[in-house]
């Protein structure tokens, strides 16, 4: 008798426990029962040359002949080669090295393409600083485009240094 006492306090024990259990888990998945988007899982189509707020339209490397003919909107000034100095030292010496002479002059173009001398006086005439604003955003045949690490008015201030390095 003792036993029968025993276990039935047992199963209703085991009982109460299974209702519990069941409380829990759907008191838990609540949240997942709610209709939901799963970040990632449904890509919405942008229409055509929609831009983020506040962003600027960045041309795709395809279309640099485009974006070589956008004029730069940043006036040269101490202050603009200041912050395009700033930018470079951190994002563009590794490859081109400190004084954007390229080659291996940059510690990680030893072991990557060696970037060409930006210094040099005919490839900077060659280029239009829309041309290399395109390169700084959209990125070139192997260097990355720093569209994600800066602005593009921070990139026209990196032109703006550049220009400053151009041999005399
Ligand atoms: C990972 C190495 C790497 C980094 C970092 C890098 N570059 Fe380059 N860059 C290259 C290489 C390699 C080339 C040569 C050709 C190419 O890949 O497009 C190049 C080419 C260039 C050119 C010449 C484009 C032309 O043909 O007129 C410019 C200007 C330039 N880079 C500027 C920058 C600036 C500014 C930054 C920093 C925001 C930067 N690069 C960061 C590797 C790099």
């Amino acid at each position: 008798m003792k036993y029968v006492f025993i276990l039935s306090l047992l199963f209703v024990g085991a009982m109460a426990n299974v209702m519990l259990g069941v409380i829990v888990i759907r008191f838990v998945d609540n949240m997942t029962e709610t209709p939901r988007i799963v970040p990632g899982e449904r890509v919405f189509a942008m229409p055509a040359g929609v831009v983020p707020r506040g962003g600027a339209m960045i041309l795709p490397k395809e279309q640099r002949d485009v974006a070589a003919k956008l004029p730069n909107p940043v006036k040269s000034s101490e202050e603009s080669v200041a912050v395009g100095k700033t930018h470079f030292v951190t994002f563009c010496a590794p490859c081109h090295g400190p004084e954007g002479k390229g080659g291996v002059t940059g510690p990680v173009a030893t072991k990557f393409v060696p970037p060409p001398d930006l210094t040099n006086t005919e490839f900077q005439k060659a280029r239009t600083d829309g041309y290399w604003h395109s390169y700084i955003m959209a990125g070139g045949a192997v260097m990355p485009a720093y569209n994600e690490a800066m602005s593009s008015v921070e990139a026209w201030h990196v032109v703006n240094y550049l220009r400053t390095l151009a041999a005399k």
